[in-house]
């Protein structure tokens, strides 16, 4: 029996916190947010017990210096942006439980117990160390306060700790020609003192745990946890000299804060107890019981932080389970070129939906249905037009159009009674019996991208038994064969209401209203009597329609505009 069939206790499903300093844009939505959500949906309708985790990283030196540039605080920054991101995930049917931040009180608190806890276990190093210190301003240059020369790709422009260019994560003293990102002068050394969590020491166990263990991952994860374990690895840094972030709970770190990876994955917990203790739910089995799939939807760029550090900060913690799945997707590119906040190359969620109100799903049908699953892939707005049109509105559109029309026109909008089943009607029944498992199994193993097409599919086959049984030839001389073909009809309308949820969740609220159908759960569908006969169904109200060329063009001149890919 595939693992995934056996009832697990609990699943704890979250997307990786972004950090509060900026919007969300598309490439965020297809590498964690949509799949997770689809997941989290699915699970939900299987009625198993889950809870669905998001929130805000508000700390780190994105944050910090995000403040510098604008002139403001942090803590203003991650307000403004905290809020903005929750209410755009709200908006694209995100059905986090909770979506929590990291400078909660009740954060602070579990992300220092944590930390304590290592400390009092011996499980951390201190080393002190020269570190790179920015003379004028006095400052320590942590992460991303440092930039230079990636050793690995020779990208300029790298970080202190990662290389967007070639994604290897980094320490400062590796950048070749290291800049100060303050003062843009090259940087002093200057002695300081971290906690160091050893991660060598825990490369057996890795070894063992992923290598062995978890040959099932993704290709594109399992393959960039090997490499990294081969390479070897070496004790991090988890504390920081900065004054934004969780304080080192201990006397002698004054001044210090923990590293933002450290802190912020414990930010799963924090949000996990703090939705337990506003609905009246225990928190422990989310994390504690071995029974519990943990399940963490992050984009390319967070697979180590989520398949190596995190774990060994569990696994030497010794109270949490350890993660059953990181099925990361790989990069969405837009229009060819890699998306891109500082060169403002993107589609932000918030501006998308001024331009297309209403017009969710359809982003999220594109999305999925273009999805980074395997490898990276590319948005472009033709693309975009062309399956709003040729797919959402020429296939499933005019399916459902077109047999709530006919229902209405012939039936006064009653559900007919179906009566002899013919060979072409029983492909129709079969297809209802077997689709929600099909769907369902692809959910289960991460491809929604295969899920969304066994769905569309059912509206191409229903779209061939309209055309093939032609029943407004047969209305005039055999009323009972019309009969049969919608009422087959509207029981893959409602099939498809159910099995769209998790990834079209608008329109399948508005089939359910048409259908008059109430809230069903995976396990109604494919039971081909969902609509008794002579229940009555609304009139079909619109579900998806054509895009023109000039707002597509609108779309791609706006980006042209204002990038400086183009400059
Ligand atoms: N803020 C990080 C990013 O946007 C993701 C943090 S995920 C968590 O890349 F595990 F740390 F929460
Ligand atoms: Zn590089």
């Amino acid at each position: 029996m595939p693992s995934y069939k056996k009832k697990a206790f609990c699943y704890t499903v979250t997307a990786a916190l972004p950090y509060a300093n900026g919007p969300i844009h598309i490439g965020h939505l297809a590498g964690a947010y949509l799949p997770a959500d689809i997941y989290a949906r699915y699970l939900r309708s299987k009625k198993e017990r889950v809870v669905f985790i998001g929130g805000s990283d508000e700390h780190g030196v994105p944050i910090t210096i995000s403040a510098q540039k604008e002139g403001i605080s942090p803590q203003q920054v991650v307000d403004s942006y905290h809020a903005l991101n929750r209410k755009t995930f709200e908006d694209f049917g995100i059905s986090f439980d909770i979506f929590s931040r990291t400078s909660s009180k009740l954060h602070q608190k579990t992300a220092s117990d944590f930390f304590i806890k290592l400390y009092e276990k011996g499980i951390f190093e201190v080393h002190e160390t020269k570190q790179f210190y920015d003379q004028a301003h006095q400052q320590f240059l942590a992460d991303r306060y440092i930039k230079g020369t990636c050793p690995r790709c020779n990208y300029e422009e790298a970080y202190g700790d990662q290389c967007e260019s070639c994604g290897t994560t980094l320490s400062p003293n590796e950048l070749i020609n290291p800049k100060s990102v303050l003062s843009g002068k090259k940087p002093t050394l200057k002695a300081t003192k971290h906690w160091y969590l050893p991660l060598d020491t825990y490369e057996d166990w890795l070894k063992s745990w992923i290598i062995k263990g978890h040959q099932e991952w993704k290709k594109n994860v399992y393959g960039q946890c090997k490499s990294w374990i081969d390479q070897g690895l070496r004790p991090r840094a988890v504390t920081r000299d900065l004054d934004w972030g969780v304080p080192v709970p201990l006397q002698e770190a004054k001044g210090k804060v923990l590293y933002v990876w450290f802190d912020a994955p414990i930010g799963y917990i924090s949000a996990t107890k703090e939705w337990a203790a506003t609905n009246n739910q225990d928190w422990e089995p989310f994390w504690k019981d071995p029974k519990t799939k943990l399940v963490h939807f992050v984009g390319k760029d967070n697979i180590v932080f989520h398949c190596i550090i995190f774990p060994v900060m569990l696994k030497a913690h010794g109270d949490f389970i350890l993660p059953e799945n990181v099925p990361a997707n790989e990069f969405l590119n837009l229009e060819g070129n890699k998306l891109s906040t500082s060169r403002n190359w993107a589609v932000w969620l918030h501006e998308y939906l001024v331009d297309f109100s209403n017009k969710q799903d359809v982003l999220r049908y594109v999305i999925c249905a273009n999805a980074p699953e395997a490898k990276d892939s590319d948005f472009s707005w033709k693309d975009f037009q062309a399956k709003n049109n040729n797919e959402l509105v020429a296939i499933l559109g005019n399916f459902i159009h077109r047999s709530l029309v006919l229902t209405h026109k012939y039936f006064d909008g009653i559900v007919p009674e179906r009566m002899h089943i013919t060979s072409i009607d029983e492909e129709v029944v079969n297809q209802i019996k077997k689709r929600p498992d099909q769907i369902g199994d692809a959910i289960a193993h991460f491809k929604f991208k295969e899920g969304i097409q066994l769905l569309m599919e059912l509206a191409r086959i229903g779209n061939k038994y309209l055309a093939d049984t032609e029943p407004w030839k047969l209305i005039k001389h055999d009323v009972g064969r019309v009969k049969t073909i919608l009422n087959l009809t509207l029981q893959l309308i409602a099939t498809m209401a159910i099995l769209a949820e998790p990834f079209l969740p608008f329109t399948s609220k508005k089939l359910r209203a048409m259908l008059q159908l109430n809230e069903l759960m995976w396990d109604d569908a494919g039971n081909t009597h969902l609509l008794q006969p002579g229940r009555k169904i609304k009139a079909p109200t619109l579900l998806f329609e054509k895009i023109e060329d000039t707002f597509i063009e609108q779309q791609i001149s706006k980006l042209k505009a204002h990038n400086l890919y183009s400059a």
